[in-house]
């Protein structure tokens, strides 16, 4: 019964997706489906609105609710973040400890069942009502609040569901069948069953009505092969559909092009990773050196402003300007501040130019810095930026600017030239001042200088064009990106590549934030603390294809702890509720941003599958997992996992020596996770010992002998403690792998002395570990700012953008990108795309 409602239901949607509306969205009626109820919905409209504004039955329903509505204001409370001290952390371990606490009880559903009062209640019950009049605006209305939980609705995924359902059948609302779609996709909330073939269907109807998100996740499907075989081809008609719209509306912005903050990160890296500090790639082996971008250079921007404008303050001219940049660009919780960039470029030019001409030995370096400060307020006073645009003064600086050889200022020329703001247009004019600051490497202009030959069209123009594009492509440069996705695509001038196309597509498209996805609201949600809502929106950025918020719902609803859990305990995570609760979904998404080449969500997997999480315990993909997030050996985790199942045979051989192997090579990749190793490694070494000793059958550590003391230790703990558990012969592990598989915990040690010793040492060591991280944080400040010191000291170009890169790493270093992060580290690509000059 249900299933021949659901092919009737789809049959309908495709005459709907397929009856394509050219007439007004509000108008349409079902067209065959309803050939009756159309009809009399269509005179009902016509006869309402004598033909002409059309008002949907009810609308007026709507407005008193939206009235209604509007009274109450949106409950989104700003929490600070909580801090917690060292006592803090300790107590929130302690509790985490107890094996009673572990098993946390599901939030209290009540809580969430306060019935509507007061206004909301009105307002409902006015929007539905207009809903059982088939109003759009009414279903739409009521869906979201029952989804998001709009206005301190109560969330009821079931009611948002049948909403959106009957909003898409009614007039084939794409957004309504996007949401069909994603609910079918993730079973968020338990509304529907995950349905990946119903998924996609509804995606594609969203994606052929235009819908932007639902052609990215459609392309994503057929990038990733998810609910259907892998196919590029349809993969880069969809990608480059989203693309099309980024680039316009990338040129849609004052001269220049449009600039925004990038928002998307990995919730995860702010702690070092899916595994801590440490333990997890994003933070260790080649990314160590640069582990603090987001922890600790994140939480020290205020820092790094207070000095420099303490430096600015005593005429440091450079901390100036980089103050003016910082704020001119703004960053992921730092707004842009024009008001103050331009006041700190005027601190800089002010010290140089005096009366209108160059002031008589000058501090060297001075001039450079002071031409700089002039591209930048000639670029503000082109785009109107902070100021009322104005071309004459734009052409000012600029000239200043390009006196001192300042790229920027030689663009914005170029720029002034070719559109004939303020001066008349003149492409020679345009193209020398081009070429000029082309030569400097910088990317806008190259791209200028790509189109201008393209535009000529000979086919040797067209490969000086290419050239032009490839060389912005090594910034990260959105435009130059899109050039060589067309290019590959098209394959003129060059063979065609179809998923060389689909890469670049893809970056253009999710570069467009604020156009295509809901980055900014789902951060603004996690840093307010409503953790649900936050998991909402980045599930939609998930479902688009974005790696990090893969990594971040998966995140968000990570059941599993750690093997290395001390890092991790560092970090708080409250009470979790039914919809934070969806292991299965967290796996999916693990498995998703693996796919997209994160080791630390591979190691992830693992752990699902050893433990049984999300789906069936499988040693065996566990094992798959581990091994080829090690093969890079990078992964700390996965060494030591590996180790473990060495030393337990638990999906491996039991082999102590190899064991020992993987942990060496664990503790050598990274050398926080020295600790935990070392702890496996006494336990290893003293089991290896009684093998050896009791000529067992397995593999024991062959190279150095035990050392003696440490056996008798345990041994004498064990005797004074009058233990007669038979810890470590054969006959226990035979009996231990019938248990079910203990997820591999370092804490989940065997019963007896053992333990008690163990946690004794943890105990010591956490509160070690905790000393020692807040030490390391204060070098890592301090560091920080010798950084920006030194950093202020040989600041070169202007350049905002470098390497770009989903992946952590192997980025094309480029010196010379920008003021933080570091070039090269993984988010300073996603950085730089709302960075100057592109
Ligand atoms: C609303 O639409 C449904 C299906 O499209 C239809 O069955 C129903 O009769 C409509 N209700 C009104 C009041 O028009
Ligand atoms: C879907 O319907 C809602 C409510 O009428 C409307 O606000 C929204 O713009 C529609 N979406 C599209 C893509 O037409
Ligand atoms: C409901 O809240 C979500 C998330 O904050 C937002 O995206 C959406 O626009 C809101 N909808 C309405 C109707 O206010």
């Amino acid at each position: 019964m249900k299933g021949f409602l659901w092919v009737f239901l789809l049959l309908q949607a495709i005459a709907f997706s397929y009856a394509e509306a050219q007439t007004n969205q509000h108008v349409l009626g079902g067209d065959t489906a309803e050939e009756t109820n159309g009809e009399s919905f269509r005179a009902e409209v016509a006869a309402q609105s004598g033909g002409q504004t059309v008002r949907e039955p009810g609308a007026d329903l709507v407005d008193s609710a939206l009235v209604e509505l509007r009274k109450l204001h949106q409950p989104f409370h700003h929490r600070a973040r909580k801090q917690h001290g060292v006592v803090g952390t300790l107590l929130h371990f302690a509790l985490k400890a107890l094996p009673t606490l572990r098993l946390s009880a599901p939030a209290p559903e009540s809580a969430s069942k306060n019935p509507l009062s007061g206004k909301l209640l009105h307002a409902t019950t006015l929007l539905e009502d207009s809903a059982r009049q088939n109003n759009s605006d009414a279903l739409y209305i009521l869906a979201e609040m029952n989804f998001y939980g709009n206005f301190s609705h109560p969330k009821d995924f079931p009611a948002a569901f049948d909403y959106y359902h009957q909003l898409a059948l009614l007039n084939g609302n794409s957004s309504a069948l996007y949401m069909v779609g994603m609910m079918y996709s993730t079973g968020i909330g338990g509304a529907v069953e995950r349905d990946q073939a119903r998924a996609l269907l509804y995606y594609t109807f969203a994606a052929n009505r235009g819908h932007t998100r639902a052609e990215m996740t459609v392309a994503h499907r057929h990038h990733a092969g998810i609910g259907t075989p892998k196919s590029c081809e349809m993969a880069v008609k969809y990608y480059k559909r989203a693309a099309d719209k980024a680039i316009a509306w990338y040129r849609s912005g004052p001269p220049g092009g449009r600039t925004w903050i990038a928002e998307s990160y990995r919730i995860a890296d702010e702690t070092g990773g899916a595994y801590g500090e440490g333990a997890s790639v994003a933070s260790a082996g080649d990314n160590a050196v640069k582990a603090h971008p987001n922890s600790d250079a994140y939480a020290s921007i205020e820092d790094i402003i207070e000095y420099l404008d303490l430096m600015s303050q005593k005429g440091d001219f450079k901390a100036s300007f980089n103050l003016g940049r910082i704020y001119y660009e703004g960053q992921r919780g730092l707004n842009k501040n024009v008001v103050l960039a331009r006041k700190y470029f005027f601190d800089v030019t002010q010290k140089y130019w005096r009366k209108n001409r160059p002031i008589d030995n000058p501090k060297t370096g001075l001039d450079k810095t002071a031409g700089k400060a002039a591209g930048y307020i000639g670029r503000m006073y082109m785009r109107g930026e902070g100021v009322e645009q104005n071309f004459d003064r734009a052409k000012f600086w600029f000239e200043r600017g390009a006196i001192l050889k300042d790229p920027q200022s030689h663009h914005g020329f170029g720029l002034l030239y070719l559109n004939g703001y303020g001066v008349k247009a003149d492409a020679t004019q345009a193209i020398d001042s081009f070429k000029v600051a082309a030569a400097q490497d910088y990317a806008s202009a190259q791209v200028q200088l790509g189109y201008l030959y393209l535009d000529h069209g000979s086919n040797e123009d067209l490969e000086i064009a290419n050239h032009y594009f490839e060389l912005a492509a090594r910034w990260a440069n959105i435009e130059a990106y899109y050039h060589v996705a067309e290019v590959s695509n098209s394959g003129i001038g060059r063979d065609r590549s179809c998923s060389g196309a689909v890469s670049y597509y893809k970056n253009v498209a999710e570069r467009a934030e604020p156009l295509v996805s809901s980055w900014a609201e789902a951060n603004l949600a996690y840093e307010a603390g409503d953790t649900e809502l936050a998991l909402l929106e980045y599930l939609g950025a998930a479902e688009q294809g974005y790696e990090k918020a893969q990594n971040n719902v998966a995140h968000i609803l990570d059941s599993d702890r750690s093997r290395l859990p001390i890092p991790q305990l560092l970090s708080h995570r409250g009470p979790t509720s039914r919809l934070l609760q969806d292991p299965t979904l967290s796996l999916i998404f693990w498995t998703r941003s693996s796919r997209q080449g994160n080791i630390d969500a591979l190691v992830k997997m693992g752990d699902y599958y050893l433990s049984g999480i999300g789906a069936d315990a499988d040693v065996d993909k566990a094992v798959q997992c581990y091994t080829g997030a090690s093969e890079y050996h990078q992964s700390a985790q996965a060494l030591y996992n590996l180790g473990w199942m060495h030393e337990h045979g638990i999906g491996l051989d039991q082999d102590y020596h190899l064991a020992k192997r993987y942990y060496d090579a664990s503790r050598d990749t990274n050398e926080e996770a020295y600790l935990p190793v070392a702890i496996s490694l006494l336990k290893l070494r003293a089991k290896s010992a009684w093998n050896t000793l009791t000529h067992g059958r397995i593999n024991s550590i062959q190279d150095d002998p035990t050392p003696k003391k440490e056996w008798s230790l345990t041994d004498w703990v064990n005797n004074f403690l009058q233990d007669d558990a038979p810890d470590y012969d054969d006959g226990y592990d035979d009996g231990y792998e019938d248990e079910r598989m203990p997820g591999g915990d370092p804490m989940e040690f065997e019963d007896g002395a053992m333990e008690s010793v163990v946690i004794l040492g943890l105990a010591a060591a956490l509160v070690f570990l905790v000393m020692y991280r807040q030490q390391r944080q204060q070098q890592a400040a301090r560091r920080q700012e010798e950084e920006a010191r030194r950093q202020q000291q040989q600041r070169g170009g202007a350049h905002g953008g470098a390497a770009v890169g989903n992946q952590q790493q192997a980025q094309p270093q480029q010196q010379d990108g920008g003021f933080l992060p570091q070039p090269g580290d993984a988010n300073f690509g996603q950085w730089g795309a709302g960075g100057v000059g592109h």
